[in-house]
């Protein structure tokens, strides 16, 4: 097992990450400090993984909340079944909220963990490879709005993490692509040695090699913990780790969430901030290609849908919590394995940037 920081002085936090942590190890009950515990998962999720967890927690009073599984559940709607859950059951304000699954049980878990009484504990037990190394990780929570995703969240972080690799066997191969979309952004954001790693082990991490899956989740972890670490509440750096995502955002919340997988739409919107940082001067048309070709490689989509259009695309773009006043504001590339700074994008570049994916 290897075990790795969150460094928030007060508020630092573990994040483990091994196989069969979940059936073997204790550290879940190491990080229980109420005897009233409620989990909450998905109807997918339930069946394979619920009952490992309930059986660590025999001592405890346990509740369970078993949501619909889908990005289209996000929402304002199911956090409250997971309020009037605790609220049937009297749970008090030192009860543990278990969030158990990818980043949509994470995100709507750890939102309902930060309103439940003003904030009761909680832990992340991420089951998607994306949740691994990205949403369990920093605090981020929150559900999505028909108007804009991610929209409605607090800045709330767990006391744990724990990444049992095990459980990514029983992902389908989809998601598990989804889930490469955010360790290539590590690469593409931070660490031009870990792109050059992944381009070389690209094909052994689509095989789930285990070595290389172990390496790709730990160095994607470490990063994040660092950026987080240094920033947050996103008043800087953190910002990166939003690569590709306001055009992403926009495919998710145009194609009315569940289309698009949160990976898949990071994918094409990472393209697209390529395409942006190469009309900028920054990025030439050998990266834009080593770019595309590892999206490829994992087999996720590097076009938006014809569904959405370049005005439709600027108009769910002005709806993103990185905007201020008003102004668009995006990440660029100014160079493989440095992300720069949110900026205000020029109307003139961002409408030739999108209609150069709208050409036939
Ligand atoms: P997800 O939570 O929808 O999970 C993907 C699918 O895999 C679901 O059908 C789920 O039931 C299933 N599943 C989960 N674990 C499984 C397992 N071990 N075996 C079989 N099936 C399993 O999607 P995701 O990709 O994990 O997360 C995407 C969400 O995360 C989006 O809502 C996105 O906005 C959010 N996100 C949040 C952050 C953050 O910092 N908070 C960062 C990135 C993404
Ligand atoms: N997923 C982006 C962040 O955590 O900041």
């Amino acid at each position: 097992m290897k075990q790795l920081k969150v460094d928030l002085g007060k508020r630092s936090y573990p994040i483990y990450i091994g196989e069969n942590l979940l059936a073997e190890s204790d550290v879940l009950v190491q990080h229980i400090k109420s005897k009233q515990v409620v989990v909450v998962t998905n109807a997918t999720i339930a069946p394979l993984y619920l009952e490992t967890v309930l059986n660590k927690l025999t001592a405890y009073q346990v509740a369970t909340v078993i949501l619909p599984d889908g990005e289209q559940y996000k929402t304002l709607e199911h956090v409250t079944t997971i309020f009037t859950a605790l609220l049937e059951k009297k749970f008090s304000r030192n009860a543990t909220l278990i969030a158990l699954g990818g980043g949509v049980i994470g995100d709507m878990g750890g939102f309902a963990a930060a309103c439940y009484q003003r904030g009761i504990p909680f832990i992340q037990i991420p089951t998607t490879l994306l949740a691994q190394v990205d949403s369990s990780v920093g605090g981020k929570t929150g559900v999505n709005h028909a108007l804009g995703k991610n929209m409605i969240g607090a800045f709330y972080q767990p006391q744990a993490v724990i990444a049992d690799t095990t459980v990514l066997d029983t992902l389908d191969d989809r998601q598990f692509a989804a889930g490469l979309a955010e360790v290539i952004k590590y690469g593409l954001i931070a660490d031009v040695e870990f792109f050059d790693w992944l381009e070389l082990n690209i094909e052994k991490l689509i095989a789930r090699e285990k070595d290389a899956l172990a390496f790709a989740i730990e160095k994607s972890c470490a990063t994040k913990a660092r950026i987080v670490a240094e920033d947050e509440f996103e008043s800087g750096v953190r910002a990166t780790l939003n690569l590709g995502h306001t055009f992403g955002h926009a495919i998710e919340t145009g194609t009315g969430y569940g289309e698009y997988l949160h990976g898949e739409a990071v994918a094409i919107g990472t393209c697209q901030a390529a395409e942006l940082s190469k009309r900028l001067g920054w990025l030439n048309d050998e990266d834009i290609e080593r770019i595309i070709k590892i999206f490829e490689q994992v087999k996720l989509p590097v076009k938006p849908p014809k569904t959405l259009s370049t005005e439709r695309y600027i108009e769910l773009m002005s709806v993103d919590k990185k905007n201020i006043d008003g102004a668009i504001r995006v990440i660029g590339l100014e160079k493989i394995g440095a992300a720069s700074l949110p900026f205000n994008v020029k109307r003139e570049v961002l409408e030739q940037t999108l209609n150069s994916f709208f050409e036939i």
